[in-house]
């Protein structure tokens, strides 16, 4: 009998993706699944206390073993700014236009334009708190390039490659994203780790 564990996510894609990386030793839930439908508050400045409010959060009001993951696009230029702020660092309405216009006007006075992506999961398992960490180096591009993805594909080119993340396919995004290192992580520990059934 698998180990049950739930992904602190409301996105069925994610939750499907993380599903075949993680393998069939794990029986893997969503939010929805087990009934919580609430937007669970990320109010911290750093991706790894969100990260762990989150997986917290499930374990202490649904009482099971979670992970939840948190994402920031980090610019060395803008002292790791959006980082934490991304999804919103134009403002409440996770408008992605505006938060890449405001992120290529901030970054226009500057010439260093190396940036990351940094995606650090937190796990709650039998009352036991870990961190993993996936980070993609790369560029801000000083324009729109590609259609495909989301968030700041389009304006992010990873290191050894020449064309940005949303000009890939999702396929070969997926195969080099900080979300997919950071998982690989997390299913390492989880395969060699030996759990108490329940
Ligand atoms: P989340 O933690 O996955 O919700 O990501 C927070 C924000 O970071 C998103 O709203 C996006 O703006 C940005 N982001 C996260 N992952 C990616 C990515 O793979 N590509 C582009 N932007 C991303």
């Amino acid at each position: 009998m698998g180990h049950q564990l739930v992904f602190a996510s409301h996105n069925q894609h994610k939750i499907d993706e993380v599903r075949s990386i993680i393998g069939p030793d794990f029986i893997l839930s969503g939010l929805d699944d087990i009934g919580c439908h609430t937007e669970i508050p990320e109010p911290f400045k750093t991706l790894e206390d969100n990260a762990l409010a989150k997986a917290r959060f499930v374990a202490r009001h649904y009482g099971f073993d979670c992970f939840a993951d948190d994402t920031g696009l980090e610019v060395e230029s803008l002292g790791g700014m959006p980082g934490v702020f991304s999804a919103r660092y134009a403002g409440k309405g996770r408008d992605n236009q505006a938060n890449i216009r405001k992120l290529l006007k901030e970054l226009s006075v500057y010439r260093n334009r190396k940036a990351r992506f940094r995606t650090v999961i937190a796990l709650v398992l039998e009352n036991r708190e870990y961190l993993f960490e996936g980070a993609v180096h790369g560029m801000i591009t000083e324009s729109i390039k590609g259609t495909s993805g989301f968030g700041y594909d389009p304006i992010f080119i990873p290191e050894g490659h020449n064309k940005t993340f949303a000009e890939m396919e999702t396929a070969e995004k997926n195969r080099i994203s900080h979300r997919r290192m950071a998982l690989s992580e997390l299913s390492a520990f989880l395969q060699k780790t030996t759990l108490s059934s329940r």
